[in-house]
């Protein structure tokens, strides 16, 4: 053998060898380190699947809450996009953390503004008379809705993933 074929030979040992390392690093790591895969939900298994933050959920106050938001809200609002009114996404937090007045909770003012915004404005809570100036228009009432009813449209505009959903 002579010294270029020698080298030639020691070439493809190093190669092999190298390509040897790789499958089996490879082999090793596969698919074990990949996230698990989230099983799509659909709107057939009511209450199953429990909601992660990129997932639309499928129970039905969900989708109750989406019926509502679309025939009385959608018209001004969008859950994540400002429109005539505010987005929604976050407003429970908004309001949680408008804290306490006259023996109501944050969350029992928002409430009270979803069914009557003159309500919480009349009683001066601070950040209804905020959140009026927000818009030159005015927000309907809705004193047909049930403390339920309100509870699933916050779950609906609540949900991170709701634009892939919308109405
Ligand atoms: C005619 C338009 C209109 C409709 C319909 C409407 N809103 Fe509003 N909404 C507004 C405006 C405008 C504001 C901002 C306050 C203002 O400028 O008077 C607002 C404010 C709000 C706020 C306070 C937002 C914040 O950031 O604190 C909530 C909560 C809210 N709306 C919920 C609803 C829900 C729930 C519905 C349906 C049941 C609804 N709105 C229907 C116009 C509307």
């Amino acid at each position: 053998m002579n010294q270029s074929k020698k080298q030639l030979v020691e070439l493809a040992v190093i190669i092999l060898f190298i390509l040897g390392i790789s499958a089996l690093i490879w082999n090793i790591t596969p698919y074990s380190s990949m996230p698990a895969r989230v099983a799509p939900t659909t709107g057939t298994t009511a209450d199953a699947t429990p909601a992660t933050a990129n997932q639309v959920p499928a129970d039905k106050q969900w989708s109750h809450g989406r019926e509502l938001f679309k025939n009385n809200c959608a018209s001004c609002h969008n859950p994540k996009v400002a429109q005539t009114g505010p987005a929604l996404i976050g407003v429970t937090k908004r309001w949680e953390d408008g804290g306490s007045y006259q023996g109501k909770t944050g969350k029992q003012w928002l409430y009270a503004w979803i069914k009557n915004w003159h309500d919480p404005v009349d009683a001066k809570y601070p950040y209804a008379v905020g959140i009026q100036n927000y818009s030159p228009s005015f927000m309907n009432t809705f004193t047909n809705l049930k403390d339920e009813d309100i509870d699933a449209i916050l779950h609906y505009v609540e949900t991170p993933a709701v634009a892939q959903a919308l109405p």
